[in-house]
């Protein structure tokens, strides 16, 4: 059993994105284990988006991901990581399949509703990042 973690970006929960999100994800066997909103300063979308410091995108994705409340979930399931990455979609809603949530939901490669963890290591990385072990329930 696999852990992954996402986040409902700013512009999905503004557009009342929540429900439809986890009941995807949930139709598609990702539990979640851990689940909670808040809004993010600008220290802390640095430190989770740290591998992206350097990219010219950086500031413009530090504005995007402070500009609402997110909603961070830890999910379990049979390979996860690639699970979850296949239901979100390619990271441009324009290159992303058809029934995946970018592509269904996304405006633009930047503002494109929900990150993804694309690794093992950024998975342990990123749900250590916003929840302790009591917070991370077995099902
Ligand atoms: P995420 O980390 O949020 O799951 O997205 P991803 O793996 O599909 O894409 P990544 O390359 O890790 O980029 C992280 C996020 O930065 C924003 N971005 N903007 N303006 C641009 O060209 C650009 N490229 C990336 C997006 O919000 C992307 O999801
Ligand atoms: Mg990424």
């Amino acid at each position: 059993m696999e852990r992954t973690l996402t986040i409902v970006k700013p512009d999905g929960v503004a557009a009342n994105l929540i429900g439809e999100i986890v009941r995807r994800l949930e139709g598609q066997g990702l539990r979640p284990v851990a689940m909670k909103m808040l809004r993010l300063s600008h220290e802390q979308a640095a430190n989770f988006y740290y591998a992206h410091r350097d990219k010219e995108f950086f500031e413009g994705l530090m504005k995007f991901m402070t500009s609402g409340p997110v909603v961070v979930l830890a999910l379990e399931g049979e390979g996860a990581i690639t699970k979850l990455r296949e239901i979100m979609g390619a990271t441009d809603p324009a290159k992303a399949s058809p029934g995946t949530l970018r592509r269904d939901f996304a405006s633009s490669i930047e503002k494109n509703i929900i990150h993804g963890s694309d690794s093992p290591s950024s998975a342990a990385f990123e749900i250590g990042y916003f929840f302790n072990s009591l917070e991370v329930c077995r099902r």
